[in-house]
């Protein structure tokens, strides 16, 4: 298991560049099987969620070149046999491996893990959408059966927008016979991102990035060349860091109106920010006013993004309010907040942040990705070492976060125990 040990308190300011969107990558790399010929991925993060999905495809015989930054994909000689647990358990998101293999077979089987620390995370709407594209559903014990004599176009509607089955329908739809129309879709920029390479490789899909997606369903799909768009989550952690401990820390390579929802926010308590074409320049102000924030689908608050925002609010002059309202329990951060001297109450889905409240550097436990992450901060914020073990979350969303962090001045070490 692996272990950081941060020392707080020191400013940070220099320039962090920001990686690949971990989730684009997560289902770009499965999209890839839909085409007949070689896909070329640019800017694939290094994180163990893109290992995982190449030791998927490799399981299946799919050629993978991995170059520094880009992923070269054929899927010639893959043999659509079942994906077991060892390898689906890794990542929630192989899930997109049963729209990619049901696309493009009509067949796909596949152990899925239940739900994380996060919430149940059923996936219910997306097999609702296969069944809709004509396909068959049965599962025991939470290894799953799709398939289907003929894939035919379908207008299917989402009762949630939701990422991830958005994605998935948009995969299993983009070979089958006929329109398909997703309605109440996901408007993510990730979604963008999977239709541009779809149809970089030959799809037709329109409406990406709104909330009616219509897919013609077409026979063939070729070689392409297409590139993962920046983090707009790590871009969103490491503003938030900025206004926390920055010294005119520069966060840079991102999309800023990916992470408007954030930087409005952070405005309004009275952060300085600098918002440039494809840069933010943040330094830690002198009072900061307490918010209200109130976690929505996108373009709304990204639920990726309250738990690394909660520790900023601790440092606002009165008391903050954060609602989470896509997960039912994402806030296993905060009781090791407040062991570090927050005081933060929840109530159902709302956490109050009790403010200005100093922090103080303990040993605490990453419980997922993003609680990591604010874990992290929290850490960079408090006074004296912390050390914070499970870290393995961590790494599955920033790439190099040791050495980013390193380069902006902060004391960091990551080891084995
Ligand atoms: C994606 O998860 C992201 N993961 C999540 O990021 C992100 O929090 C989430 O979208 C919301 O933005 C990846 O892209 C790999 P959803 P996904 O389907 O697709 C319920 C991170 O930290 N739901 O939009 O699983 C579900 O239970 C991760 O990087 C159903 O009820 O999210 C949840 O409450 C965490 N039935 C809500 O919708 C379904 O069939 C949001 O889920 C599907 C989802």
């Amino acid at each position: 298991m692996k272990l950081l040990e941060i020392t707080g308190g020191k400013k940070l300011t220099g320039e962090i560049k920001i990686s690949g969107a971990k989730n684009s990558a997560v289902a770009l790399i499965p999209a890839a099987i839909l085409s007949d010929e070689e896909v070329t991925i640019y800017n694939v993060p290094d994180i163990t969620d893109t290992e995982a999905l190449s030791e998927i495809l490799l399981y299946l015989g799919a050629d993978v070149k991995r170059e520094k930054e880009s992923m070269i994909i054929s899927s010639k000689n893959l043999e659509n046999k079942k994906i077991p647990n060892s390898y689906a358990k890794k990542l929630r998101a192989s899930y997109y491996f049963m729209g990619a293999l049901l696309g493009k077979y009509k067949k796909v089987e596949m152990s899925l893990p239940g739900g994380c620390s996060i919430g149940a995370r059923p996936i219910n709407l997306h097999l609702k959408g296969f069944e809709a594209l004509g396909a068959k559903v049965t599962s025991k014990n939470n290894c799953y059966k799709v398939e289907a004599e003929e894939l035919k176009g379908a207008a299917i509607y989402l009762d949630f927008a939701s990422v991830g089955a958005t994605i998935n329908i948009m995969l299993a739809a983009v070979r089958a016979k006929g329109k398909t129309i997703i309605d109440n879709a996901a408007k993510e920029p990730e979604i963008v991102n999977i239709a541009t390479l779809l149809n970089n490789m030959g799809a037709k899909i329109r409406g990406a990035g709104t909330s009616s997606i219509e897919i013609i369903g077409v026979d063939y799909l070729g070689k392409c060349f297409h590139e993962v768009i920046p983090d707009r989550i790590e871009a969103g952690t490491y503003v938030i860091l900025g206004a926390a401990m920055g010294d005119n820390l520069k966060v840079s390579g991102i999309i800023p109106e990916h992470i408007e929802a954030l930087t409005s926010k952070l405005e309004e308590m009275g952060v300085p920010l600098e918002i440039g074409p494809d840069y933010i320049i943040v330094s830690r102000g002198d009072h900061y006013k307490p918010v209200h924030v109130r976690t929505q689908t996108y373009p709304g608050f990204a639920t990726d993004l309250q738990q690394p925002f909660t520790p900023l609010l601790t440092c606002c002059d009165g008391n903050s309010v954060i609602e989470e309202t896509i997960y039912e329990n994402r806030f296993n951060h905060i009781p090791y907040l407040n062991q570090m001297g927050a005081d933060i109450r929840i109530k159902n889905q709302t956490a109050t942040i009790i403010a200005p409240t100093n922090l103080v550097g303990c040993d605490v436990v990453a419980t997922d990705l993003r609680a990591g992450a604010a874990l992290v901060i929290a850490s960079l914020m408090a006074e004296g070492i912390t050390k914070i073990t499970n870290v393995e979350y961590i790494l599955r969303g920033y790439e190099e976060i040791v050495e980013k962090l390193r380069n902006v001045g902060a004391k960091i070490e990551i080891r084995e125990i």
